[in-house]
């Protein structure tokens, strides 16, 4: 594997968080004060370009597999442009003193945690619900997370609408707990949480990372473990937080199932898919008390839904095989893995939905576009089509003895065509207006908090779980 990491990381400076009291009295003069201070300071950033210190190098390496592939979410991606990011708009230091504005620590209503509330989510799909507006969102502010890959960042990008953020998950049949960083960092505390699988698990990876950050106090305690910035090569990467002894890791494994290489007729090299290992980092991860698996896009592409001489068993390269049956075996695999190797008593295993794009007008190599959205989809018969893969998913994790906790975020997801960075990749994309856009990615701050907020959930459920279960043998004691 090839080492990728940078010599230094960036220390961000910490900023004094204080926190506004909520009393109502002293409401208004704050909200006026805020405001006030929040325009100065933008006004002061916003004509002052040389505050922007961070120079980002657009390296992109990510997909050595097929590159093919690697230019649906990253087209040209061989050109590479030095351009200093977000210089039009602000630094993140000083974008973590903005942090005190009232729309972001308004507290929400929900906040009451008990056993009423945890008794309601016991018996809730959690899944089946609706978008609702809520000011207190997003859980971090727009552009104060370094950690955020430049194509994940909106704001800085220059995307002008803001509404995308401000939308929590209602469930029908109970309330979630919104997501409270100090608490997870406690309930992490000792422990690694690792997701496993494509860029759009990355993509919630970096959400967990800045929702957690967030609520640090000192943020030069939380840093990539070899100094890393750019997350977009392959291997794996892991934030540490140090308070807290705990880790939040990414490995980027887009089939779970194992890339490989063969000598080809004319002595070159051909690539093809394993469906019969695992992939090769997975002793790193298997004993993590937390892991969160997906996969899918890279399934759709040409080569893999093809499936000509390029799925593989022990030796047997198959000429011909159907890309859903390829999958089903991939994940049987992975499942198999799962079992003879991950303990169910220490390791709480998710597995991520898919996550439908949302090109309108074209696919994304031929003009599809998402810019103009800036509101979620209201009628579900406008909802994406579901790829058959999401039932191959279903099936292979009902089986499987250790159990799978299924993060159903398909049909959630799939009402925010709103919420991807479209043409707000990249600061230098959005000038050239260039012609691909990324509806299939998001914007961060947004829809992958949600996500997690659905994991935090989770876990909290499944703490009261084994609480109730211990006091009910203690009762029999
Ligand atoms: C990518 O590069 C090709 C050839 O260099 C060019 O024709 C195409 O317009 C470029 N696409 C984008 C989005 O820049
Ligand atoms: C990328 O940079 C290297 C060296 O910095 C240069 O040799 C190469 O031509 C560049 N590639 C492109 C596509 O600009
Ligand atoms: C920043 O703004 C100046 C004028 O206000 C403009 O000339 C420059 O191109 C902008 N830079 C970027 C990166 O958009
Ligand atoms: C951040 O806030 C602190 C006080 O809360 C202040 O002393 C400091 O100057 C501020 N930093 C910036 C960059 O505005
Ligand atoms: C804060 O919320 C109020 C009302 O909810 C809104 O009018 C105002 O524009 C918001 N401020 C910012 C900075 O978004
Ligand atoms: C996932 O959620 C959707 C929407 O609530 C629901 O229609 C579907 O049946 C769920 N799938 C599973 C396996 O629970
Ligand atoms: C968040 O969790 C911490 C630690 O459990 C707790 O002290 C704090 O009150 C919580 N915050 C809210 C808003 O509930
Ligand atoms: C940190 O956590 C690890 C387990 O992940 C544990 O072995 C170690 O003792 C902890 N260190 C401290 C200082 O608590
Ligand atoms: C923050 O943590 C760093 C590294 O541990 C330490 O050097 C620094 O003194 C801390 N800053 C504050 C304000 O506690
Ligand atoms: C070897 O054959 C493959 C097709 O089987 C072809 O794509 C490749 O370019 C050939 N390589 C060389 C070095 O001739
Ligand atoms: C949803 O779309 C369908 C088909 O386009 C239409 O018949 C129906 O009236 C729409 N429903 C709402 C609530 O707009």
């Amino acid at each position: 594997m090839p080492d990728q990491s940078k010599p230094s990381f960036l220390p961000v400076k910490s900023p004094n968080l204080s926190v506004i009291s909520d009393t109502r009295k002293s409401m208004f003069c704050v909200y006026v004060f805020m405001l006030t201070f929040i325009l100065c300071t933008f006004f002061i950033l916003f004509n002052n370009p040389s505050s922007s210190s961070l120079k980002y190098i657009a390296n992109f390496k990510d997909f050595s597999h097929f590159s093919s592939f690697f230019s649906h979410f990253f087209p040209n991606s061989s050109s590479n442009s030095t351009f200093q990011l977000g210089n039009n708009y602000t630094n993140y230091n000083n974008i973590n003193n903005v942090s005190l504005s009232s729309n972001y620590t308004k507290i929400s209503p929900r906040e009451t945690v008990g056993d009423e509330l945890y008794e309601s989510m016991l018996h809730c799909d959690l899944f089946d619900g609706k978008w609702v507006k809520d000011d207190s969102y997003p859980l971090y502010l727009p552009g104060s997370c370094p950690h955020i890959d430049e194509p994940f960042n909106c704001f800085l990008n220059g995307r002008p609408d803001n509404t995308y953020e401000r939308y929590k998950w209602q469930p029908h049949g109970c309330n979630i707990p919104r997501l409270n960083g100090t608490h997870m960092l406690e309930l992490l505390r000792g422990k690694r949480l690792v997701y496993v699988g494509d860029s759009l698990n990355r993509n919630m990876w970096e959400s967990l990372v800045c929702i957690l950050r967030n609520s640090v106090q000192n943020k030069s305690r939380v840093f990539e473990a070899s100094g890393r910035e750019d997350f977009r090569t392959e291997g794996s990467y892991a934030f540490i937080f140090e308070d807290y002894n705990c880790s939040v890791e990414f490995f980027r494994s887009p089939f779970l199932v194992r890339e490989w290489e063969i000598p080809d007729k004319n002595g070159s090299k051909k690539e093809t898919l394993r469906l019969d290992l695992v992939e090769r980092a997975s002793d790193r991860y298997k004993d993590a008390e937390f892991l969160i698996f997906n996969t899918g896009h890279w399934w759709s592409h040409e080569k893999t839904s093809r499936g000509e001489g390029y799925y593989q068993e022990g030796t047997h390269v198959y000429s011909q095989l159907e890309v859903n049956e390829a999958f089903r075996r991939a994940l049987t695999t992975w499942g198999r893995w799962l079992e003879a190797n991950v303990d169910p008593m220490k390791t709480q295993v998710f597995f991520r939905g898919y996550s439908n794009s949302h090109f309108g007008g074209g696919r994304w190599d031929s003009g599809g576009t998402c810019d103009k959205e800036t509101e979620p989809i209201k009628n579900m018969t406008d909802l994406p089509e579901q790829p058959p893969m999401i039932k191959v998913v279903e099936n292979v994790i009902k089986w499987t003895k250790v159990p799978v906790f299924y993060l159903n975020i398909t049909t959630l997801t799939d009402y925010r065509k709103d919420a991807h960075p479209a043409a707000y990749r990249t600061e230098e994309e959005r000038r050239l207006r260039l012609r691909y856009q990324d509806c299939a990615h998001w914007c961060l701050p947004g829809v992958p908090d949600t996500w997690n907020e659905l994991v935090y959930s989770q876990i909290l459920i499944r703490n009261y779980q084994k609480q109730q279960m211990k006091k009910q043998q203690e009762q029999r004691h």
